[in-house]
């Protein structure tokens, strides 16, 4: 998908990417959060990877920032991996460069993302989830109008039982509380 929003370009990864994108992703401050850093070679199969999806309509894809041409990150959205306990569901997710934090670009690309989640693929909900630790996250979800029931927490299935990372938190957002706080602006 390609969209523009106020100051952002929400568009598929070009080849000029993986420099900036692999600076991003081996910034042990940007991926506390994670198990661990991309390699380079990770980098590149993960644009690929991701790219692919593409074909469905959904990707965790490019932000440029208009002003400059910058990199800023990656958002975008996927369908949930099959293992994890709120599939089938689709996601929404978020991870940008360090110099491009506290300038409201996360939730400004996400809007973008959900704009075309609700308006144009006419999705019911939309979910996003993070370690429970992960208060800037939790912020952008909270910022978009998700919430979160308890009841949704989990264990994720792809960390390591006993990992520090593996304690879930899960926030939903559904069409019409979408459509109810845009129309509040
Ligand atoms: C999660 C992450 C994307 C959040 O980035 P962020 O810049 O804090 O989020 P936003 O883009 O929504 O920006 C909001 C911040 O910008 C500030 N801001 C400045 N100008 C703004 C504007 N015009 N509009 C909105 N917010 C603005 C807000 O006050 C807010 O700061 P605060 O959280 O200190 O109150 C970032 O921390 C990150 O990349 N983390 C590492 C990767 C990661 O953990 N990803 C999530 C995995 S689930």
């Amino acid at each position: 998908m390609r969209a523009e929003t106020k100051r952002l370009i929400l568009r598929p990864w070009e080849d000029r990417d993986l420099d900036p994108f692999f600076a991003l992703n081996s910034d042990p401050d940007v991926m506390r959060f994670f198990p661990a850093p991309f390699t380079r070679d990770e980098t590149a199969a993960y644009m690929a990877r991701v790219a692919s999806f593409a074909e469905t309509g959904f990707g965790f894809q490019a932000v440029e920032e208009k002003a400059s041409g910058d990199l800023v990150g990656v958002v975008g959205m996927a369908p949930v991996k099959p293992e994890m306990p709120s599939a089938p569901a689709v996601e929404i997710g978020w991870r940008l460069a360090k110099h491009h934090w506290g300038k409201g670009y996360a939730s400004e690309a996400a809007n973008g993302w959900l704009v075309y989640g609700f308006e144009t693929m006419a999705l019911p909900e939309i979910l996003a989830f993070t370690f429970v630790g992960n208060q800037p996250s939790r912020r952008v979800m909270e910022r978009l109008g998700m919430t979160r029931d308890p009841a949704d927490d989990f264990e994720h299935p792809g960390i390591a039982a006993g990992h520090k990372l593996r304690a879930h938190v899960l926030y939903r957002l559904k069409s019409d509380a979408f459509r109810q706080r845009a129309a509040r602006g």
